[in-house]
Formats: C-alpha cells, sequence, structure tokens
C-alpha cells in the first residue's frame, strides 16, 4: 500500500510539478537534481561509447521528458528524432525544441504496439522503473523487436532491489537483464557503473547504465 502511494506520487505528481518547473526555469531534465549540462554529457559519453553513427537513423526516447537527450542528437549527430511522454506540456516543449521530430503524447506499451518504424538508438533514461517488473521485461522484448541490426537500446539510472537508495520506483533484481539476454540470443548485454562512464552521478553511486545491443546476424 504504501508502496504503491509512493510510486502514484513519483509518477503523477512529481513527474508533473518538474515538467511545470522546468517550464518555467528552462531546465531541460525532468529530475530534481539534474539539468540540462549533465542529460548532454551522459548522451554524448553513450554516443562516443558505443561508436553510435546516427546521421539520418531514427532515434527513439520513451519518456523524453522536455527533449533535451534528442534535442542534443538532432543537433550533434543529425539523428531523426522520436519522442513519447505522458505529460502534455514535455511534449509541447519537444514540438518547439524539433520542428520535424515525432512526439506522441502516450504511453510507452501503446506505442511500442502501434508503431512501425525501427530505430538505430532507443532512450530510456530514468524512465523504465515506472513500470512494474513484469512490464518492464515486457517493454524491452518489444523493444528487441523494433531495432536495426547494429541498434542499441540505452536504459540509463538502473539501480538494483539491493539498492539502499530508493528513488527508484520498481527496481529490478540482480541477474535481470541476463536472464533476458539469454532468452533473447538477438542481444547482448554491457552494464557499466554510471559514475565510471559520466563521472558525475547525482543519486546512487552504484548506479548503472544497461546497453542491450542488437546483433547483426
Ligand atoms: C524521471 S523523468 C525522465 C525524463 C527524461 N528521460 C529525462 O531524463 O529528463 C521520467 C519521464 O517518463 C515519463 N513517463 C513515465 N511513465 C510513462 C509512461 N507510462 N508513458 C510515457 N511516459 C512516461 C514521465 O512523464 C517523465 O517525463
Amino acid at each position: 500500500m504504501f508502496t504503491q502511494i509512493k510510486n502514484f506520487f513519483h509518477i503523477t505528481v512529481l513527474m508533473n510539478l518538474y515538467s511545470l518547473r522546468n517550464f518555467l526555469t528552462g531546465n531541460g531534465a525532468v529530475w530534481l537534481k539534474l539539468n540540462t549540462n549533465d542529460l548532454e554529457n551522459m548522451v554524448e559519453k553513450t554516443v562516443s561509447h558505443k561508436s553510435l553513427k546516427l546521421e539520418g537513423k531514427n532515434v527513439l526516447d520513451l519518456g523524453c521528458g522536455t527533449g533535451t537527450m534528442l534535442s542534443y542528437l538532432t543537433r550533434e549527430e543529425k539523428c531523426v528524432p522520436y519522442g513519447v511522454d505522458l505529460i502534455r506540456l514535455n511534449i509541447h516543449q519537444c514540438r518547439k525544441k524539433m520542428k520535424d521530430g515525432k512526439f506522441f503524447r502516450q504511453d510507452i506499451i501503446n506505442y511500442l504496439d502501434e508503431t512501425e518504424k525501427k530505430f538505430d538508438l532507443v532512450i530510456l533514461y530514468g524512465v523504465i522503473g515506472c513500470f512494474t517488473v513484469d512490464k518492464q521485461r515486457v517493454i524491452i522484448d518489444k523493444i528487441s523487436n523494433l531495432l536495426n541490426s547494429g541498434g542499441v537500446l540505452w536504459i540509463g539510472a538502473n539501480i538494483y532491489t539491493d539498492s539502499s537508495y530508493k528513488f527508484q520506483t520498481y527496481p529490478v533484481p540482480k541477474g535481470f537483464y541476463e536472464e533476458i539476454c539469454d532468452a533473447d540470443k538477438s542481444l547482448e548485454l554491457e552494464e557499466i557503473y554510471e559514475k565510471e562512464i559520466f563521472g558525475n552521478v547525482k543519486y546512487d553511486s552504484n548506479q548503472t547504465s544497461i546497453f542491450l545491443s542488437k546483433s547483426s546476424e
């Protein structure tokens, strides 16, 4: 019961408050402690770490917030941006930043069921933990089917159930991603501590980024 109330507060109330704050202040991150520079730094390092070539390629940000990462990738990498978020104000800001982008005010699972597009990078930064662990598995399975060969799914701000830090609404058990890759042999797992790859971690010092790469058979 306490968990349900906490999660409702986190997903429904807090996210809308951050969104309103961002609209008023210009902060591009739908987070308490992160800002535009933090998001741009992380997405830049991810592109470089995975040696991604995104020019003219479809990039999908699920739970895209105000589109800060997508806008960086559109500007610096010339990708084609797609974003999905539940909050109207976030989608409004995305459309203002990226006139040619495709933005959907929709639930992530519904979008994944309906889209016929394929992607070279799918971003879920601080988002998948809003779903129960069963649904997280469903979401990853659906994304696997939408990744182009050589494409990457990046799940950021991942923490596990044994973490003492409780910002994540539904943390996953250890071994969760290994199990997914055992069942779906087209996905290859890489996991990195965010303090190592991004340098500056403002939440759990043990939070990780998960990279699931689609094999190029
Ligand atoms: C912690 S914020 C992160 C936003 C963005 N990725 C960033 O780093 O700034 C989580 C975002 O996920 C969105 N979100 C949560 N549940 C969602 C759902 N079921 N469908 C679509 N968006 C969702 C929220 O509206 C919010 O913008």
